[in-house]
């Protein structure tokens, strides 16, 4: 039985009507967390899942968990899963694939009538992007205890909309709690979103860990005037300060080895051309494999902008939004991927996410690892984002492998 394989074309033909939903003019997605258009997608999803006979359970957070019965009910589920919300200009694969995928494993257990012994649920965690509504992962880091419940509701997006209300008009808000019931093990699969498995032509990233990341919100306070009545020595722009705070937060990322560092969102008031701009809002994203060396860059990022600040006589706030220590995935779920790899054929290297996923929370409440695939150049968090079928079909044969291992041991 271990020879089973999931239907590629089958997986294609999935993501491809997922796609539809929040389709975008170059080719990808918008479905930002609990809009309309996410609703869409989650409906989708629970309408197949229920076609493939699971029982769908929603929590307090929005979770969304299809459950496929195991021969011994009362084991603790293997659970895979990923998100369906997008970038603003998302692409068709990030985390969509990983959903799908379990989707696509369940179904392929059913063609073939096979019952595993534990059951195997597939999750839908809520806003992992963070694009609308910071943090990210914060549907996962509720589940995992990282953040309150209270917390996870009352974040809001920037028309003051919270994720409690938004759970609430999108018929989303269930009323299972969210955590604290054991996983047996996770497994989340998803494009790369990086460069390395392409240009090394390798099929399955084995993902040992993730680097951890930051997130603050900066607010620049400087004062409004008249842009062609102010002499340039007697202006506090809150937007020439910002932008040589960017400069320098660009600097810590590009001067640190293997750090990065970006400033994705900016908002200018009175953002009127002819104002001298009286205040600045924008986001930092810093990241480093290396806990220590997070700490040293963003000692530096506050000096930096600190020094900035007073250079210009400018007013200044900054506020962590996210602290996410480096992971370390469980060292025997790891060791499944790699076999399932080997097993199946697949050219396979370890490698450490760039990205953050679901699966770095869930990993402090259950034994977890990742499955990466290529995608083409390494573009993500892009429109154009594209994967093969292969590769996807790939990484689904590596995911049904650990799954039945994990549910059958
Ligand atoms: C998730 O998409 C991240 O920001 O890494
Ligand atoms: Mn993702
Ligand atoms: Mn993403």
């Amino acid at each position: 039985m271990r020879n089973l394989s999931v239907d590629g074309a089958r997986l294609w033909d999935s993501l491809m009507d997922m796609a539809r939903i929040g389709a975008t003019p170059k080719g990808g997605s918008r479905r930002l967390a609990l809009s309309d258009l996410d609703r869409q997608g989650r409906d989708l999803f629970v309408g197949w899942c229920r076609e493939a006979g699971c029982a769908v359970r929603i929590d307090r957070m929005g979770n969304i968990f299809a459950r496929r019965a195991g021969r011994d009910d009362t084991r603790s589920p293997v659970v895979v899963g990923s998100h369906l919300d997008t970038q603003p200009t998302g692409g068709k694969f990030d985390g969509v694939y990983g959903v799908l995928a379990g989707l696509e494993v369940i179904r392929t257990l059913n063609d073939h009538g096979y019952e595993t012994e534990a059951p195997i649920e597939v999750s839908v965690w809520t806003n992992e992007e963070g694009a609308r509504f910071a943090p990210s992962m914060i549907g996962s880091g509720v589940f995992a205890g990282v953040y309150p419940i209270d917390k996870g509701l009352s974040c809001a997006d920037v028309d003051g909309r919270t994720i409690g209300e938004e759970l609430q008009r999108t018929g989303y808000a269930g009323d299972v709690q969210c955590g604290g019931w054991p996983i047996r093990a996770y497994f989340e699969a998803h494009i790369e979103q990086g460069p390395i498995l392409e240009a090394e032509g390798k099929t399955i990233g084995v993902v040992t860990g993730a680097q951890g990341l930051r997130w603050y919100d900066v607010t620049v306070g400087g004062m409004e005037s008249h842009a062609g009545t102010t002499p340039m020595d007697r202006r506090r722009d809150a937007m020439a300060g910002a932008a040589r705070m960017v400069t320098a937060v660009d600097r810590i990322g590009r001067e640190t080895p293997d750090a990065v560092t970006t400033v994705g969102e900016v908002r200018v008031a009175p953002n009127s051309r002819n104002v001298i701009p009286g205040e600045v809002f924008f986001t930092i994203d810093a990241r480093h494999p290396d806990g220590a060396t997070l700490e040293v860059m963003d000692a530096a990022v506050r000096d930096a902008c600190r020094s900035i600040a007073r250079e210009a006589h400018l007013e200044l706030r900054i506020s962590d939004v996210t602290d996410t220590a480096p992971v370390v995935f469980d060292r025997d779920c790891v060791a499944a991927v790699r076999r399932a790899a080997e097993q199946a054929g697949y050219g396979h290297r370890d490698i450490v996410s760039g990205a953050g996923h679901d699966a770095c929370f869930i990993n402090a409440v259950a034994p977890t690892a990742m499955i990466f695939v290529p995608c083409k150049d390494g573009i993500s968090h892009n429109e154009t984002e594209s994967a093969t079928p292969e590769d996807l079909a790939a990484g689904c044969n590596v995911l049904l492998r650990v799954v039945l291992d994990a549910a059958e041991s």
